[in-house]
């Protein structure tokens, strides 16, 4: 692993002996995660999890800010029975990705069960003994379930108080066999239903674009599908660090849920604003590739999650995706006032440049590939 990087950002450490990668690659080695260290009992952060000081700044001004405005709630109910309620949906749904890039659903047809056993589920993972955790602890990214703290050390400046259990369920699932006991259930029944809701949410998002109700899917959104299924431990000193530092999501839409512990914040309108945990809701945000393929309409926005004293906090991250193609803003949404905005871009060479390419400045993935 390369992390000289790591160094430069980091407060100098008394004594000045610290080899922050022989530290990064003992926790790594030690595939206990974020939880592994707070149950042995850590009082301080290991300093690769520090912060620079000007991001921890922002965080407690964020906390100060009261929030006025909030994201959206759009409430799905009789979707597919009343076109007139449909219409005022597919008008929300585009307001929304336009300004935001996220909104909250409720009455999405998900049962409280399915989510409740989920997060139980996940939870359940992540609280097993050492030695079942350990087993699926990996950094290999063609495995189809793996259990691993910070996927993305290598190119961001600090670590992620947050360990996370992946599942690849589409396109090809796993064989049951290979997802953990006590998730496996709850596992395959949840992404079923992330499925259905994502073909909902798709067919409404093309409308939204003025788009014929099937496009985005024909396209191939939905063909891929990853769930990473977060556990953010209690943390001793939780204005030092963040749970999820801020970033875009890959991928064409996201499904996220979240417990009820709070700490996701989007930023918008150059504040960072919170998202409220509502029972039984779920956080809809879109990717990269759907501001990509909308030509910049719809907004990727920036997004993390704070640390926090209370914990552990659980959280469901359902990604729509696929790399295996070319892709550039749809030829049906450009004219003469609308030229494209980004280039034809091959997937894979945008997902290899996320999860492989150092920060740098600011620019984002996927400003590399604007016109
Ligand atoms: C993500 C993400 C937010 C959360 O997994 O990309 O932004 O609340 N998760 O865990
Ligand atoms: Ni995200």
């Amino acid at each position: 692993m390369e992390n000289t990087h790591l160094q430069q950002d980091l407060p100098a450490q008394n004594g000045s002996n610290y080899d922050i990668e022989k530290e990064l690659k003992a926790f790594d080695e030690s595939k206990a995660g974020v939880k592994g260290l707070v149950d042995a009992g850590i009082q301080k952060l290991p300093p690769f999890f520090v912060v620079p000081e000007n991001e921890v700044s922002s965080i407690a001004a964020s906390k100060l800010s009261a929030t006025h405005v909030q994201i959206p709630v759009i409430d799905l109910k009789d979707i597919h029975d009343d076109l007139i309620r449909r219409e005022k949906i597919i008008e929300e749904i585009r307001s929304a990705s336009e300004t935001w890039g996220f909104f909250q659903v409720v009455n999405h047809g998900v049962s409280k069960e399915i989510m409740d056993g989920m997060i139980e589920g996940v939870k359940g993972f992540h609280e097993e003994k050492h030695e079942v955790k350990k087993e699926f602890y990996t950094r290999d990214v063609k495995k189809k379930v793996t259990y691993t703290s910070n996927t993305l050390i290598h190119k961001t400046k600090a670590a992620d108080w947050k360990d996370t259990l992946y599942f690849r369920m589409a396109p090809d699932s796993p064989d049951p066999e290979e997802l953990p006991v006590v998730c496996r259930e709850t596992t395959i029944k949840y992404s079923a239903h992330i499925r259905e809701l994502g073909d909902t949410l798709l067919k409404l998002v093309s409308e939204a674009l003025g788009l014929d109700p099937n496009y985005l899917i024909e396209f191939g959104c939905t063909k891929g599908l990853k769930l990473m299924c977060h556990y953010y431990p209690a943390c001793p000193e939780p204005n030092r660090t963040l749970g999820s530092k801020p970033h875009t999501d890959p991928d064409f839409l996201t499904i996220l849920m979240q417990d009820h512990n709070g700490g996701l914040q989007v930023f918008h309108e150059n504040k960072w604003i919170g998202v409220p945990p509502i029972p039984g809701a779920f956080v809809i945000n879109v990717g990269d590739l759907l501001q990509l393929i909308s030509n910049g309409k719809f907004k990727s926005a920036e997004h993390r999650v704070l640390a926090n004293h209370i914990g552990p906090r659980i959280s469901v991250a359902s990604f729509f995706a696929i790399y295996d193609r070319v892709c550039g803003p749809i030829k049906e949404l450009l004219s003469d006032d609308n030229p494209p905005l980004y280039k034809e871009v091959p997937l894979m060479e945008y997902i290899t440049q996320y999860m492989w390419k150092k920060e740098d400045g600011g620019m984002s993935t996927l400003d590399r590939f604007r016109l």
